[in-house]
């Protein structure tokens, strides 16, 4: 969470900085704040709570004082420690105003820190645990062995907190130079010619450099106008990873959507074929960092999936394929309940973590558990070089593309597919399937993004009836086998975009309890398996529609074309493309993703930043 960008080079900072945080809002959205150094040793500094626009307004109604000069960072915060406030967004300084720091992640020991500074005497001007790093960096640089070397100060501290974190740290004596410090938090350089630059992510460089180097865990870099360097936390120089970004500006910009996520859903035939991509050859389902062997994948005799929210969602729906091609048990988990609960691992254990964002500290965590026990980890991924996947055995990256919107839509079908890769990939070394039957299934999933594109062809009805029940108090959703993760999907996406109670549920365990809810008229989203792929299921759901009609429902059922049947008990009838039951939630998620925004737009609210939530979570 947080989002994070530092600059030095011949533009005007505040510039690119504001571009930089603009790129980087989806990050979080509690307050923004600047810091300048107008290269005479002044540092100025300008914070306001909300969104980036406060802080732009304020800036515009000021003289400009100050906030002239080639060098600055900027940060864009969803709080953690300390209320949404002025005082508590960043940049933070040491009590003389001389250093300034923008943070990102948590500082575990700030308590001690703090009363470490009290006892010294100085006054804290904020709740934060960031403020602890700005006083640390003032005395670390005032005196001692460190003393006049911002770099060398930087390490110093970096040494002694605990947590999750990204620093980026100006002094007013080193107008030149920003240095930034990270771990387990992200972190990336962008290399221009003449200008540097620091970022939680490359949206925030790529109008200027698609170059870029990767930091590693606990590192720091300094950069300057000519360069930069890259050292441990004892200050001793270490290579860095260059790579090019392989994504423009545009792909980061709207592309005359009203919202990023309605150009997300747009984009999702092409999110789920460049996940495809490359991932097919000689006949062989190809992983993109394999270092786990042949014979390790045949050795595995248990499968744990770990993820939150939607990308959790897609977990469950891993588990149905990966049993069925590769009779191995699977069990799927919430990633912030799983190394609590003290699950069963081993060597012969594959844990599968999968994260659009590579950073989720819940996900993070399970996957350190796991390979404290031993068991061998699979990373699935949408950001490159993320820290999920760099403490992974094996990676399979989805190439969805960059996901501005805070609610998962390309992404969540791209992990599916992803996810059915891995099943492959395993199914293939274990034997449980021939070479032609993983290519046809691989061809079933190649034939995919057209159906996606038609089903985006038909939302219109969809968008209609989210205006209609913009209303509503509450939705139910429910679906049976690769439907019911669907359903929980739909559910959740309501949830966070229209804030509206909604709920999924396995068709089945309605008359176990949930069927006291169903009152008249209440919506009630069903989604519909195969007439023909699994008729016995169709009969089943038949009867659970005729339950809640009976009791009052209007039902809104998303069914296959040419399901004649199930014509007489739907309310409003969505039809989908009829395709494999495994690649069903392909298409029947795109109805929910348009029903969800459209209830929220139809509600007056940014589908982009729904409230009290942020893209990427650092926390636990
Ligand atoms: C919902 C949503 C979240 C994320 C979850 C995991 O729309 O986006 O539920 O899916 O926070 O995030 P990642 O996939 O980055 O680990």
């Amino acid at each position: 969470v947080c989002g994070i960008v530092g600059y030095v080079g011949h533009r005007q900072a505040l510039e690119v900085v504001l571009g930089g945080l603009r790129r980087l809002e989806y990050r979080g959205y509690d307050s923004a704040g600047v810091a300048l150094l107008d290269g005479e040793g002044g540092l100025a500094v300008e914070r306001a709570a909300g969104a980036l626009s406060n802080l732009e307004k304020k800036l515009a109604e000021g003289d400009g004082t100050g906030f002239e000069g080639n060098s600055g960072m900027g940060h864009t915060r969803w709080a953690t420690h300390g209320a949404p406030t002025d005082r508590n967004a960043h940049p933070h300084r040491d009590s003389a105003g001389r250093v300034a720091v923008v943070h990102n992640g948590i500082i575990e020991n700030f308590a001690a820190l703090r009363a470490e500074l009290e006892a010294d005497g100085v006054e804290m001007a904020s709740e934060t645990d960031t403020e602890t790093a700005a006083h640390l960096v003032s005395a670390a640089y005032a005196a001692g062995p460190t003393a006049g070397d911002l770099a060398a100060s930087v390490c110093a501290v970096a040494r002694r907190l605990e947590g999750a974190f990204t620093l980026v740290v100006t002094h007013a004596d080193e107008p030149g130079t920003i240095v930034a410090a990270r771990r387990s938090s992200p972190l990336v350089v962008g290399v221009g010619d003449g200008e540097h630059f620091v970022a939680s992510d490359v949206a925030a460089f790529i109008e200027h450099t698609r170059d870029a180097v990767e930091l590693g865990q606990d590192q720091v870099v300094s950069i300057t106008r000519d360069g930069y360097r890259v050292t441990d936390f004892d200050n001793t120089e270490v290579e860095a990873k260059p790579f090019s970004v392989d994504w423009d500006l545009s792909a980061a910009e709207k592309g005359g959507h009203d919202y990023f996520m309605l150009k997300e859903i747009e984009e999702q035939p092409a999110a789920l074929a460049d996940t495809l991509r490359g991932h097919f050859a000689n006949g062989q389902i190809v992983l993109d960092e394999q270092r786990l062997t042949e014979q390790d994948l045949r050795d595995i005799t248990k499968v744990f999936i770990v993820a939150c929210g939607t990308a959790y969602h897609s977990g469950l729906l891993a588990k149905y394929a990966i049993e069925h091609w590769c009779r191995i048990p699977v069990e799927v988990e919430l990633a912030s309940e799983f190394r609590y609960r003290d699950p069963v691992l081993g060597r012969d254990t594959l844990v599968v973590a999968i994260s659009q964002s590579g950073e989720t500290a819940d996900t993070l965590e399970a996957v350190r558990h796991a390979r404290t026990q031993r068991a061998r980890v699979l990373a699935i991924c949408n950001t490159n070089g993320a820290q999920i996947p760099r403490e992974s055995d094996a990676v399979l990256y989805t190439h969805a593309g960059p996901e501005i919107g805070v609610a998962a839509t390309k992404t969540f079908l791209a992990q599916i597919a992803a996810n059915y890769l891995v099943g492959l990939a395993l199914a293939q070394a274990r034997g449980t399937k021939y070479s032609d039957e993983v290519a046809r299934e691989f061809n079933e999933l190649a034939a995919m993004p057209e159906a996606v594109s038609s089903t985006l062809s038909t939302v219109d009805q969809v968008r209609k009836l989210g205006k209609e029940l913009a209303d509503s108090k509450a939705v139910l959703f429910l679906g049976r086998h690769v439907g019911y993760p669907v359903a929980l999907e739909g559910a959740l996406k309501l949830k966070e975009l229209a804030y509206m109670h909604a709920e999924g549920f396995a068709a089945g365990e309605l008359k176990h309890g949930p069927i006291a809810l169903i009152e008249d008229q209440l919506p009630v989203v069903i989604v519909m398996p195969s007439p023909t792929g699994r008729a016995l299921l169709h009969a089943k759901m038949v009867s659970n529609i005729r339950e809640i009609q009976a009791r009052g429902a209007r039902t809104i059922v998303i069914a296959e074309e040419g399901d004649e049947e199930i014509e007489p008990f739907a309310d409003e009838l969505i039809t989908i493309p009829a395709v494999p039951t495994l690649l069903q939630p392909l298409v029947s998620t795109i109805p929910l993703q348009v029903l969800a925004a459209e209830i929220a737009r139809s509600r007056g609210y940014d589908v982009d930043k729904p409230r009290n939530l942020a893209k990427s979570v650092t926390v636990e």
